[in-house]
């Protein structure tokens, strides 16, 4: 199956795997959205179905609880579990001080309150999420529906004060309706292009009234599992300051990922 996928496919599944080394029996997990995310969960369901590990999941999104429980892995809440030992999740931006631009899912809120909720914040991505500095990648904040045309006006406004490029946002939609969060809430997206201060911005956004949470992760995240399309894989550790390479053998995965949707 490896052989098929595309070398970006290659690169977020040896990051998956190689993240999913943080994880040890008995720990409690946090489960990221997304592509790449996805894979890593597929990962760990393996590990509990093949070796016998014992973990148990909080996932960060409907669509991540689905796809634990399909592969095996036991889930629950994140007020069952309390606290957790790690979190891996992808990311649309990472910069050099691991802060993260994410989101892009849609699910960021409950993916924040998880991985700060978590001892360790691992991310898994390819080299194409690596920026000098964060915003090119449209900055998703969760509003609430209510009176969310004022609360984009408000935000537009306050974007005028902020070292930024770009002030517009944009109401996400699917097809011809607001996307709707699992909180059930509406997303904008805020086309920025350059954030010359994210830890400042973060703050201020989460002022405005009608936004729940911004998408900007400042200080969250420990380590970030870089793939490569030839096997490769980097770990970046901010706090031990060190950077690692490896290499991660594709394995025959023909029934890991034949079903792959996220
Ligand atoms: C979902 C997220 C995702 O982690 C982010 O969008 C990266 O996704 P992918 O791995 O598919 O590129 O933040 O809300």
């Amino acid at each position: 199956m490896t052989g098929e996928l595309s070398p970006i496919d290659k690169a977020k599944f040896v990051a998956a795997k190689r993240a999913c080394e943080y994880v040890e029996d008995g720990m409690r997990v946090g489960l990221g959205t997304g592509s790449t995310a996805a894979w890593m969960v597929r990962c760990l369901g393996e590990m509990v179905r093949q070796d016998g590990l014992k973990i148990t999941g909080v996932p960060t999104s409907s669509r991540t609880a689905d796809l634990a429980r399909s592969v095996g892995i036991k889930v629950i809440s994140l007020d069952e579990a309390k606290w957790l030992d790690v979190t891996i999740d992808g990311a649309d931006e990472y910069d050099a001080d691991l802060n993260l631009i994410k989101g892009g899912g849609g699910a960021l809120l409950q993916e924040k309150i998880v991985a700060t909720a978590s001892d360790q914040m691992i991310v898994i991505a390819d080299i194409t999420k690596q920026v000098e500095a964060l915003g090119a990648f449209p900055l998703p904040i969760e509003v609430i529906p209510f009176g969310w045309q004022t609360t984009k006006a408000l935000v537009e406004e306050t974007l005028i004060s902020m070292d930024v490029l770009g002030r517009t946002s944009t109401l996400r939609l699917n097809q011809d309706t607001p996307f709707i969060t699992d909180e059930g809430n509406y997303i904008l997206d805020l086309h920025l292009h350059r954030i010359g201060n994210p830890r400042q911005l973060s703050l201020v956004l989460n002022q405005i009234p009608g936004i729940v949470e911004n998408g900007l992760f400042i200080d969250i995240c420990d380590a970030v599992v870089i793939g490569y399309g030839d096997g490769r894989v980097e770990v970046r550790d901010i706090n031990a300051g060190t950077v690692e390479s490896e290499r991660i053998d594709f394995l025959d995965t023909d029934n890991l990922f034949s079903d792959m949707t996220d």
